[in-house]
């Protein structure tokens, strides 16, 4: 049966603010479409949205990056766009994604594109402040440095007094180290008819979001201030903040990683994906790099120097040294993929194995198949790809290219060196190369004859 608890909840909406200009990044890449875990932030603030079950979400997106606008439309819809032209502060901000709320009458959190670790988790408890009875609930934290974050003053009960932004800070309220995140969870209509008494009589001359705060007291309503851990509220302004986001990320993700059992002898040596997946039984040496869509089944193992995206690689597989894995590689159960071995968009059957240093791209190599050492699969003539199969059991031989589309039988095998060009029957051997000329001591004449040379020069 449904807790009735929760089915009372209100629905949710959230606001994601993104028209900052991101100038500190020195990119013409728009700040909030860098990749965190290979991820643009925006999309992670959109995952985060999702997660929180959010039945709107509306993109606050600045008129000077238009790119931003579009990412956010092309997956959400033009109508969760909102364009703040010109930005005015945090409180216009929200405020401009008023029309697209329109008809919506559940709970608004405002979040930030520019925070990459604020996920679902730390805004969570904000609802719980809400379901517990406080109109407003802020989310906080305990600054380390507070430096120039807004100040949260509380009251003799621990309800949320006001904000106050350190440029407008008594010496007293500098002193407090609880600073605000940004991040605030109130009814729509409430947010709303807050917002349209915030003014800009203040140090920047901007629209403050905190103000909220003040005025919802001043009209006699309960504020939470809800605490998570300063890491999750990093906010991201240059490339350097954005690798220390990156880092942090990554030790986290690699925490979960070995609790969950993947053996990794030198993690800090080990690069994630938002979306990796690793089964616990697994090993991934030192120096690999997943990009995305990458997943990993308990048992296989990822030798050192891999770099794999889009792929799966099932139990007792080997994978690298120095291997590379690109989209649509599928690694079979025992399969072995060697040193400077690159695999696009090809399954390789149960314990198949391409040991050293080969190009397969666009096809199948099936169960048991060998394929030797520089083989190569030709797969682009330059306008189209074409696929390659390679049948169960065949041995491909050492430096064989096979120009695709192609296939090669099952047990069947091709002979080193050999261009392949036409497909090869199960069974049987193709090669294509001239035939050995052999010249009874030939070599031995001619280096007679050299050294003679030589002798008469002196
Ligand atoms: C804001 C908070 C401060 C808090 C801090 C946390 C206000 C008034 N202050 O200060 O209490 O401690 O964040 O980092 O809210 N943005 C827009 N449009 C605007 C202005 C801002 O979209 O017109 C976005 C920015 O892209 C950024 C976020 O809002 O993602 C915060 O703006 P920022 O100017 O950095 O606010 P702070 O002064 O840091
Ligand atoms: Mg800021």
């Amino acid at each position: 049966m449904a807790d009735p608890a929760v089915a009372a909840d209100p629905a949710r909406a959230v606001v994601i603010l993104a028209a900052g200009q991101g100038t500190r990044m020195r990119s013409p890449t728009p700040k909030v479409l860098h990749r965190l875990a290979g991820r643009a932030m925006l999309d992670l603030a959109i995952d985060a949205a999702q997660t929180l079950g959010a039945e709107r979400i509306v993109v606050v997106a600045g008129a000077h990056s238009p790119e931003v606008a579009a990412h956010a439309a092309s997956r959400l819809g033009e109508h969760a766009v909102a364009i703040q032209d010109p930005p005015l502060g945090t409180g216009h901000a929200v405020r401009a994604a008023q029309p697209a709320l329109a008809g919506f009458t559940g709970d608004v959190v405002v979040t930030y594109a520019d925070t990459p670790l604020l996920d679902a988790a730390a805004v969570e408890p904000l609802f719980a402040a809400r379901r517990a009875g406080a109109a407003l609930a802020v989310l906080g934290f305990e600054a380390v440095d507070p430096g120039a974050y807004g100040r949260l003053v509380l009251e003799a009960d621990g309800g949320l007094n006001r904000i106050v932004e350190a440029k407008e800070a008594s010496a007293e309220e500098l002193a407090i180290r609880l600073c605000n995140s940004g991040v605030i969870a109130a009814p729509a209509k409430l947010l709303f008819e807050l917002l349209a008494e915030v003014t800009n009589t203040n140090a920047k001359g901007e629209y403050y979001l905190t103000d909220v705060v003040a005025l919802a007291r001043g009209w006699g309503l309960q504020v939470a201030a809800v605490l998570t851990d300063e890491v999750r509220t990093l906010g991201v302004n240059s490339q350097a903040e954005l690798a220390a986001a990156e880092a942090q990320w990554q030790d986290g993700r690699r925490r979960e990683a070995l609790a969950a059992g993947v053996a990794m002898p030198a993690p800090d040596t080990v690069i994630f994906a938002h979306d990796t997946v690793v089964e616990g039984g697994a090993l991934v040496e030192p120096h690999v790099m997943f990009a995305a869509g990458v997943t990993v089944r308990s048992g296989a193992v990822i030798r050192a120097f891999s770099h794999l995206e889009g792929a799966e690689v099932q139990a007792e597989a080997i994978v690298g040294p120095y291997a590379r894995l690109r989209p649509g590689a599928h690694i079979g159960r025992g399969a072995h993929v060697g040193n400077f071995v690159e695999v696009k968009n090809v399954t390789l059957g149960p314990g198949a194995k391409a040991n050293h240093l080969a190009y397969l791209g666009d096809g199948e190599v099936g169960a048991r198949a060998n394929i030797g050492a520089g083989v190569i699969f030709c797969n682009y003539d330059g306008f189209d790809k074409h696929r390659t199969t390679v049948g169960e059991g065949a041995f491909v031989g050492s430096d064989t290219a096979l120009v695709a589309p192609v296939r090669i039988g099952a047990r069947a095998m091709t002979g080193s060196g050999s261009v392949i060009t036409r497909d090869v029957a199960d069974d049987a051997l193709a090669l294509e190369r001239s035939p050995q000329v052999e010249k009874p001591g030939w070599a031995a004449r001619f280096r007679a004859r050299k050294l003679v040379g030589r002798a008469k020069l002196k």
